[in-house]
């Protein structure tokens, strides 16, 4: 059976390397690992969510595809369904940027035994990126990954040191080095989004709005700035 994962999905298998064993957390309808099973990429995959609900759907799918001497379904928090070294490679995706890094931090023995961390955050990647590096681990990879209208930004981090500025963690060290093609149209559709929110402050001159107002102009300034390399 042929499955077909969203853009975004498939970025983030992309970077799953062949033979490895590898998890995905909060799995929710268990689409990864089961692309990974049926597409011999990985040999064993680790399918985990802490909810009920979803894990049933996972498991459903799991089922109807005799699956299950490749995919193992695990309820539970975070990383803490994994002994440390048990998965070679930890996916976690479609959760916000702090939920991801409050996972990692619970789990810090199981991140650091991985070869490999594939991190597709929908919110807050710029802390995702601090975290890491100041955690132990550089990223080997970033991409982005386009589905009706929407981006996602996808993190690949191995174990090492790297330096990053606020900057690189803002628009992503090696998006910003390899000029990724769907770059500028993220920034710009970024752009756009921050400009509506301003004009929207327009007559809110309250002390906490004139900070923000101020926080999105220097925003969109700077993303300005980038696009206008990138051109
Ligand atoms: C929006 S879904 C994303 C599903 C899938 N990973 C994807 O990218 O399409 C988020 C899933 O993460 C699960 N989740 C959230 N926090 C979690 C945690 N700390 N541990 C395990 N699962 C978690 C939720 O139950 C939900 O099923």
């Amino acid at each position: 059976m042929r499955i077909k994962l969203s853009n975004r999905l498939q970025a983030v298998a992309r970077y799953i390397p062949v033979g490895l064993r590898v998890a995905d957390i909060g799995t929710d309808h268990g689409y990864l690992p089961v692309y990974l099973a049926v597409n011999d990429i990985s040999p064993q995959v680790i399918a985990s969510d802490r909810g009920k609900g979803p894990l049933a759907s996972a498991e459903q799918l799991v089922g109807l595809l005799s699956l299950e001497n490749q995919v193992s379904l695990r309820l539970g928090d975070g990383l803490s369904v994994l002994a440390p070294g048990e998965a070679e490679v930890i996916c976690i995706a479609g959760m916000g940027g702090m939920a991801i890094t409050d996972i990692l931090t619970a789990g810090m023995a199981q991140a650091k035994a991985a070869k490999r961390l594939v991190l597709q955050p929908q919110r807050n990647v710029a802390a995702v990126r601090h975290f890491l590096v100041d955690n132990g681990f550089k990223l080997v990879a970033e991409d982005l990954a386009e589905d009706d209208g929407f981006y996602y930004e996808i993190i690949v981090a191995e174990p090492g040191e790297m330096q990053l500025t606020d900057l690189d963690a803002e628009f992503g060290p090696l998006l910003l080095a390899n000029g990724h093609p769907l770059l500028k149209d993220f920034l710009s559709l970024r752009e756009r989004d921050l400009t509506r929110l301003l004009d929207a402050m327009a007559d809110n001159n309250s002390p906490d709005s004139r900070r923000r107002k101020e926080q999105l102009e220097q925003e969109i300034s700077r993303i300005a700035k980038v696009i206008a390399e990138l051109e």
